[in-house]
Order: C-alpha cells, then structure tokens, then sequence
C-alpha cells in the first residue's frame, strides 16, 4: 500500500536514491555528488520535521523535502553544505547558486523552499500532488505565509505540475523560473 508520512532518519539512502534516479537521465559520479549535496541532504539532516515521503512498502519512494526559513536556511547551508560542492565544477556552482539567489530575493513572502521528487513508476498518479498538499498544511499550521521552488524552463512536466497546483510564476532568471504559493 502507499501511503504519505513524516520522513525518518532511517529514509536518507532511499531519499538519496529518489534525488539521483527521479529521471530517466544517468548522471555521472561528480554530478551525483553535488546534487545530494546541494539539492538534497541539507534538507533531511537539518529540517526532518519538515520533510514527507511517499512509502512504498516501507521504503521511501519520493518525497518533498522543505526549508521553512531562508533565513534559518542560509547561514547552515553555506557554513556546513557548500564547502562539500568545492571543486565539484564551478559552472555547476554558478547555475545551482542561481536558485539560492531566487529564495533570497522572494524570501519576506515566501521564507519556505522546497524540492519535491519521485522515481519514475510513482509518477503521474497523483503522489506528487498530495505530496505538495501535504507539505502546505503542515506549513499553513506553522504559520509560514508562503513557500516557493525553482525549477528549469524546460522541465515541462515540472511547470505543468506546479501549475496545476495554483503556484504561480515569480520570476525567471537564465535557465531557472522560481513558481511561489502564498499559505495565508
Ligand atoms: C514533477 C513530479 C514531482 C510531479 O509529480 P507527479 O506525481 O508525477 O504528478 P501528479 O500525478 O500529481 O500530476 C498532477 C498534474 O501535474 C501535471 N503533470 C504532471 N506530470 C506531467 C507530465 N509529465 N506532463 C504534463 N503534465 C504533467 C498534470 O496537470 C497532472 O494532472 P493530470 O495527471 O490530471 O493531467 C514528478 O513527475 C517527478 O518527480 N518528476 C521528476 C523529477 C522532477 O522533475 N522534479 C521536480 C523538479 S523541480
């Protein structure tokens, strides 16, 4: 049966295994690594309590992993998380950077961040929906007045979802569009 829960700290290799595989695209061993350690292991070693997986036989399948506050965000991810993507490509470092540059700028509005990812059988059957439903009450009921998300201009199947969902566009910068959803 699946089901929607609270991440545990006994999820992170499955999480990390739906960051690397919630496409068909192979990446090569210095990418995996700056993606988990960029887009993906701040969020379930600091902010457990605002992560959620889809599980699947008591394995996590996808998940939605959220920072609640930039401004709790910042000073941890650049002290703990950005030192580790040293050397790992500095392109790769001025495109990901871009996105943190989004949750600043939108961050009085929308201080919650969040990326949302599922492997490819899970997909298209409404998971990643109440996924995101299930992440914006929790941030509703914290009193957290907007979250937001960046994504690539051409990930089609990403902007139809997060359109669907009611976010809406806040800005595109280069190659990235940040979408936001006020909770109050
Ligand atoms: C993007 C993603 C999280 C969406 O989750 P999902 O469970 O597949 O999406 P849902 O089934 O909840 O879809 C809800 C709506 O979003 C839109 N949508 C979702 N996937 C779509 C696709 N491939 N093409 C077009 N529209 C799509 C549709 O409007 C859909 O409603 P419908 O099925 O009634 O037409 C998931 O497909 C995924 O993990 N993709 C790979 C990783 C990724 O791109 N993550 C986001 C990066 S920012």
């Amino acid at each position: 049966m699946l089901f929607i829960r609270k991440y545990e700290e006994t999820d992170f290799a499955d999480a990390e295994y739906v960051c690397l595989h919630c496409d068909d695209e192979e990446d090569d061993a210095e990418t995996q690594e700056f993606v988990l350690h960029f887009f993906c292991d701040y969020y379930l070693e600091q902010e457990p309590q605002n992560c959620f997986v889809l599980d699947d036989g008591g394995r996590a399948v996808g998940y939605v992993i959220c920072a609640a506050d930039f401004d709790a965000f910042k000073p941890v991810f650049f002290e703990r998380y950005l030192p580790l993507v040293d050397g790992l490509g500095e392109k790769r470092l001025e495109w990901a950077m871009g996105s943190i540059a989004l949750y600043e700028e939108f961050k009085s509005e929308y201080p919650a961040h969040l990326h949302v990812d599922l492997l490819p059988p899970y997909h298209r059957r409404g998971w990643g929906s109440r996924l995101l439903v299930t992440l914006f009450d929790h941030l509703r009921a914290a009193g957290c007045p907007g979250v937001m998300l960046t994504t690539g201009v051409d990930n089609a199947a990403a902007l139809a979802f997060y359109e669907k969902l009611g976010l809406h566009r806040l800005a595109t910068r280069g190659t990235e569009v940040a979408y936001g959803l006020k909770l109050v």
